[in-house]
């Protein structure tokens, strides 16, 4: 691993992120902002091990971490373009979220929960090679509009994931979630940043593209981890995470209702009415 031990850009830290992001016009800043991965050394273990974590806490932490790892798997599967700023990125996201993936499962163990890898199993390695094939073919079918899908996409996971970081952060006791979170949450927003924007480039002018994302983000789509976790595990941490917070899931769709094509789109919502539905 290459890159420095930098911290996300103190004025994401200091302000409230998403607010900022405006600032953030371009794919090229928000890549240039991303930094290298978070120093593990740089939090107080010690506290993050003395203060509580709550039992869903632990449950929402083990599933984060779950799919934070997993990104190896979503890496495999997605690492087609020949755009050489995409490809950048992707190296640089990969890095980050595996290191999001140990940040927490530290944290983890200093409350003696112990959590393995679900993206290593025989069944997922097959599903890897697969979801490449499928990509693979849907890039033939589709051609460049493809990856607008594919950026689309990921911005909804990556703000999906930032909220939900969010909402923990917001209720938990523990200082040293507080600390870690703060720090993963300045990642994440530029992560999501980074695509949205190539996402709104590929989308602006281009009736084709915005039919097909808003198409597969309708029809297709499945909330963050589903594919490494069941559907069935998300909807119970979907509706324990946002349950009491409703209004995080409009001011999700407000964000990606605003990508060009996806006026109305209203997915965070319907997901989480579907998720509490399922869940009650
Ligand atoms: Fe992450
Ligand atoms: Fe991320």
């Amino acid at each position: 691993m290459s890159a420095a031990l930098v911290q996300p850009a103190a004025w994401l830290r200091m302000k409230g992120v998403l607010h900022d992001l405006d600032r953030v016009k371009t794919p090229e800043a928000a890549l240039d902002a991303m930094g290298g991965v978070l120093d593990l050394r740089a939090y107080d273990w010690a506290q993050a091990a003395d203060a509580p974590l709550r039992a869903d806490e632990i449950e929402w932490l083990t599933y984060a971490t779950q799919v934070e790892w997993g990104t190896e798997h979503y890496f495999a599967v997605l690492d087609i373009s020949r755009d050489p700023l995409v490809h950048r990125f992707l190296r640089v996201w990969l890095e980050q979220e595996v290191v999001h993936a140990d940040l927490l499962r530290r944290l983890l163990a200093a409350h003696a929960v112990e959590v393995g890898p679900v993206h290593e199993a025989r069944s997922k390695r097959l599903a890897r090679w697969r979801g490449k094939q499928i990509n693979r073919a849907a890039r033939r079918v589709i051609g460049d509009d493809f990856f607008a899908v594919h950026m689309a996409w990921g911005a909804v996971n990556e703000l999906s994931t930032q909220r939900f970081y969010g909402v923990i952060r917001s209720r938990t006791s523990n200082p040293g979630l507080r600390d870690i979170l703060r720090d993963i949450m300045g990642q994440e927003a530029l992560h999501y940043a980074f695509y949205r924007n190539v996402a709104i480039r590929r989308l602006t002018g281009n009736p084709r593209a915005q039919r097909i994302v808003r198409w597969a983000l309708d029809k297709l789509w499945a909330p963050v981890g589903v594919g490494l976790k069941t559907r069935r595990d998300a909807h119970r941490i979907i509706a324990g995470i946002l349950g009491n917070s409703p209004e995080v899931a409009d001011q999700m769709d407000a964000q990606i209702d605003r990508m060009p094509g996806l006026r109305g789109l209203g997915l965070a919502r319907r997901t989480l009415d579907r998720a509490l539905a399922t869940a009650g």
